[in-house]
């Protein structure tokens, strides 16, 4: 199973690039920034990745976050990504980025995104990877907080293929970000957002209906909604559900808890991610083992889940078309 799930071609839709952030790599740009880091040594931030919920993880991941200051920093972090997606044969990913997390502390718009960027086509060229950039919103921020970045990004417009919204789910639902998602449309880009993942059913009908999305990013609480279901079902809207993700923010108890069988067995379009793998110990095929593993997946319930995950990316059809059929000459 193991080797089958190695073998297998993916895509990931649901990875925050500020969550790769590994530990080591973290020290080293502290160091080499000259930044008076909280956490004196590797093990001690390690430590500190014991979350009881998402909020617990955000005041963590943003604190990590203020090692990265030059272009270099963030090429390098998105380099780093993509070695651990060549080897885990994930050859499509759609990376989110979270500018306000950076420009919030005084770093250019352009700096970060220039290095997010230029890692995406040095990856393409090194390792044939094909990839998206998704900006993300931080929800917890204002509407009107949002508008600024906006405009900071119109320059780089050809570059980005959708936005996002995420940091802390409740208590900042879709509908507070109903006027910049309609701006957001207008000027060509597509839309995703999180919901569903500790947010109620609710936030995930607003994000479809007020947000316009193309995909819901984790989702997993829609089961406590048999109407929500059934739309989910009839549209084929992709879930991008994190399964570590969950288990360390206590979405579920345990991996045997996790409902990733079951949305696959309502007929759902669910597929697995890592979301922030430095933080969540692991990244994609650990993730893709730990599920299958705990739920007892077949090898075709797997091969669905990186079908799933193809079809649902904002790839060509044709492009889609070429990595399911190498799919599926695994299962013969
Ligand atoms: N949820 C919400 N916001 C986030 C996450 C997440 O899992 N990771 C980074 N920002
Ligand atoms: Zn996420």
């Amino acid at each position: 199973m193991k080797e089958f799930i190695e073998k297998l071609p993916k895509a990931e839709l649901h990875l925050h690039i500020e969550g790769s952030l590994e530990p080591e790599l973290m020290f080293e740009l502290a160091k080499r920034n000259n930044i008076d880091f909280k956490f004196k040594s590797v093990e001690e931030v390690k430590k500190a990745y014991e979350f009881s919920n998402l909020q617990d993880f955000l005041d963590i991941y943003y604190e990590g976050a203020g090692v990265l200051i030059k272009e270099k920093d963030f090429y390098d972090m998105t380099m780093a990504y993509f070695k651990k997606c060549h080897e885990d044969r994930v050859v499509h990913t759609e990376i989110f980025f979270d500018p306000q997390t950076h420009t919030d502390r005084g770093i250019a718009f352009e700096t970060c995104f220039n290095g997010f960027h230029r890692a995406c086509e040095d990856a393409k060229k090194n390792y044939g990877i094909t990839s998206h950039l998704i900006m993300c919103f931080l929800r917890h921020l204002s509407e009107e907080e949002g508008f600024k970045v906006l405009e900071m990004a119109l320059p780089f417009k050809d570059k980005i293929k959708a936005v996002g919204l995420d940091s802390s789910e409740v208590g900042h639902p879709p509908s507070k970000f109903k006027n910049l998602f309609d701006k957001c449309r207008e000027e060509g880009f597509l839309t995703v957002a999180h919901a569903g993942e500790e947010g109620p059913p609710e936030y995930i009908w607003e994000a479809l209906d007020l947000l316009k999305v193309s995909r819901i990013d984790h989702g997993v609480r829609c089961l406590e909604d048999e109407k929500l279901v059934e739309r989910l079902v009839k549209e084929k809207m992709p879930l991008t559900v994190c399964p570590l993700s969950n288990i360390k923010l206590r979405v579920f108890n345990t991996m045997k808890d996790h409902n990733f069988k079951d949305l696959l067995a309502k007929g759902l379009n669910a597929l697995i991610n890592s979301d922030d793998p430095a933080y969540f110990g692991g990244y994609m095929n650990q993730n893709y083992i730990e599920t299958a593993q705990a739920l007892d997946m077949t090898k075709e319930e797997i091969a669905q889940s990186a079908i799933n995950s193809f079809e649902s990316s904002f790839l060509s059809r044709e492009e889609k078309d070429k990595h399911i059929a190498d799919i599926k000459a695994l299962l013969n």
